[in-house]
């Protein structure tokens, strides 16, 4: 998405080892354009896979999963990196963070997945894939269908994209990143 690169381009800065900083649009301060225009980009691309909800994790995934919910006109669910007291029955899956070098649970009330569901999964960033596998695994938990996952900057030098487009899921970026060396953003 020509708009989404320039606003890497322009903003963003290359720190290493391979970690793109986008906290002036995406990860701290947020541009509202941008993130509407990706939301009806994600429409364009996911609109014939009949999806009916939005499935995304806190918290930078939640301004474009926003975005993107409302261009579908659908609801977003976000899944919670703790465990609310308040939540009754939930669906839980293990996540290891490449970039931490940790791991964490994710949950999803039962109450916002159903087995009707045909969800669109939408994240930030797509590294080696695992924070998109924890959330798929929440959606089969509640025997509902993944149609695909919409990521806004994919790594291409790391392998979660190929891995899970290997596995057959339909994966659309809308900027993939091939290096990032010497702070120089170059993209597939
Ligand atoms: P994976 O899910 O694809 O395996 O990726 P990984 O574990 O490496 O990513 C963990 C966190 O780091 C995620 O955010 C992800 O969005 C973020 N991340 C990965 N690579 C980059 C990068 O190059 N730049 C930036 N800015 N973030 C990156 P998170 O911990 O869940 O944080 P947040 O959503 O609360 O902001």
């Amino acid at each position: 998405m020509k708009l989404l690169k320039e606003y890497i381009q322009k903003n963003g800065k290359a720190i290493g080892p391979g970690i793109l900083k986008v906290d002036s649009f995406l990860n701290h301060q947020i541009d509202p354009n941008l993130m509407m225009a990706m939301g009806e980009e994600f429409k364009r691309k996911f609109e014939k896979d009949g999806v009916n909800k939005i499935l995304t994790i806190e918290a930078s995934g939640i301004a474009i999963g926003l975005a993107a919910a409302y261009a579908f006109n659908i609801p977003l669910v976000f899944a919670k990196k703790k465990v609310p007291s308040t939540m009754g029955d939930f669906y839980t899956a293990n996540v290891y963070s490449f970039t931490k070098n940790k791991d964490y649970t994710i949950c999803v009330s039962k109450e916002f997945l159903h087995p009707d569901d045909r969800v669109l999964i939408i994240d930030d960033f797509l590294a080696m894939g695992n924070a998109i596998l924890g959330l798929k695994s929440l959606v089969e938990q509640a025997g509902a269908k993944v149609v695909g996952a919409g990521i806004a900057v994919e790594k291409g030098f790391q392998k979660g994209g190929d891995l899970l487009r290997e596995n057959g899921l339909k994966v659309e970026s809308l900027a993939i990143i091939d290096s990032l060396e010497d702070g120089v953003v170059k993209f597939k």
